[in-house]
């Protein structure tokens, strides 16, 4: 097991990852503020993961709440996210109850929200088990839910208390998350880090084969950057930012599709190749440096084009984006392989042109 610490003086958390973090006690004692708990998950993550959960808790005397939710994108609004509460009401929980969020993003953020929501904040646990949500979503504290005009509109920050990644949950991952979860992984290396793209291009292959070894020091390496960006800027006045690199066409693909059809991580990958495209044409990234990014998302099984959403359809929901400032869309262009900056510097016409040429 490795640990990193999200320093946020009196909010700061444990990140533990590696095998077997689930069916440990002893790492969740010590962040439960009574013996009230309540777990929620899916009709997914439930069947496979619930009873080793509520194991470790029979070993400190628990018995949780356990609310299980429909399992998809298209659940993450209001009427699933109140099934929560109709459960924590029924059971009289109260604000002393510690919410478990165990699932991937979706789960882990509506459980988020829900846990700042409920009697105005109650204590609130992470068990991500899809890569996406233990190298990205998990840590940081963003919670929301979509609406039907653009995603994750509706939310609050609210940092957990514990994070446990437990790998091992990895092996059940269907293919396509797992690949859906490597988009955010190469994220960090385009941002903030060429040395570890260079890793990741060295070792995708053992990463699409779920070489444990290797997904975890992804998992690890992920979070590390994640808790730095975090403690540096923890609610998104600037450098965070940076963390949505490809998010504000990917936001687009998801809400113009439908939420659901592409995953976010897919819409993320086609929408970090428009990103690319955009910075070349601003004279940042050579030819060649747009072709590795595409090289580096195909071989993680990633979408390298967008879908034929119409340029105008894309951008009147980017419009939505929460980077937008006083009417001006502001985007994370790459000035170069390994770092991102904020730009308002592409005109209307030049985003339009990059959203035609990278669509299928
Ligand atoms: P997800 O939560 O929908 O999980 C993907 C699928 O895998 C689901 O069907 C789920 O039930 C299933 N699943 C989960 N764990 C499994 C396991 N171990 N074995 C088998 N199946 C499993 O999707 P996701 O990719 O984890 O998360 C995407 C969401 O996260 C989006 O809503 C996105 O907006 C959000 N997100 C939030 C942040 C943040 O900072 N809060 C960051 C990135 C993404
Ligand atoms: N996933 C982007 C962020 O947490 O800021």
């Amino acid at each position: 097991m490795r640990t990193l610490n999200v320093n946020l003086a009196e909010r700061a958390y444990p990140i533990h990852i590696g095998r077997g973090v689930l069916c440990q006690p002893e790492l969740l004692a010590p962040h439960l503020r009574g013996r009230s708990v309540a777990v929620v998950s899916n009709t997914t993550v439930a069947p496979l993961y619930l009873a080793r959960l509520r194991a470790t808790l029979a070993r400190l005397d628990i018995q949780p709440l356990e609310i299980v939710l429909p399992d998809g994108e298209v659940y993450k609004e209001w009427q699933t996210l109140n099934l929560i509460f109709d459960a924590l009401l029924e059971a009289h929980c109260e604000r002393g109850t510690t919410l478990i969020a165990l699932g991937g993003g979706v789960i882990g953020d509506m459980g988020g929200f829900a846990a700042a929501c409920y009697q105005r904040g109650m204590p609130f646990i992470q068990m991500p088990t899809t890569l996406l949500a233990q190298v990205d979503s998990s840590v940081g504290g963003k919670t929301a839910i979509n609406h039907p005009l653009g995603k994750n509109m509706i939310g609050a920050f609210y940092q957990p208390r514990l994070v446990l990644a437990d790998i091992g949950t990895l092996e059940t991952l269907p293919e396509r998350e797992l690949h859906a979860g490597l988009a955010e992984v190469i994220k960090y290396g385009l941002i903030r880090d060429a040395e570890f793209l260079d890793w990741l291009e060295a070792h995708m292959p053992g990463l699409m084969a779920r070489d444990e070894s290797l997904l975890e020091e992804a998992v690890y390496r992920s979070c590390a950057h994640k808790a730095e960006v975090v403690v540096a800027d923890e609610r998104e006045q600037g450098e965070r930012a940076l963390l949505n690199l490809g998010h504000t066409f990917g936001h687009a693909i998801e809400a113009g599709l439908g939420y659901g059809k592409w995953l976010h991580g897919e819409a993320v990958a086609a929408g970090t190749v428009m990103a690319a495209h955009l910075s070349a044409l601003l004279g940042y990234l050579s030819a060649a440096e747009v072709e590795r990014v595409e090289t580096l998302l195909a071989a993680a099984g990633l979408p390298v084009r967008g879908p034929e959403l119409g340029a105008a359809r894309y951008m009147e929901l980017m419009r939505h984006d929460k980077k937008v400032q006083e009417g001006k869309l502001r985007l994370v262009l790459l000035e170069a392989i390994g770092k991102a900056v904020v730009s308002d510097k592409a005109d209307e016409r030049q985003v339009r042109a990059t959203i035609e040429s990278c669509c299928a």
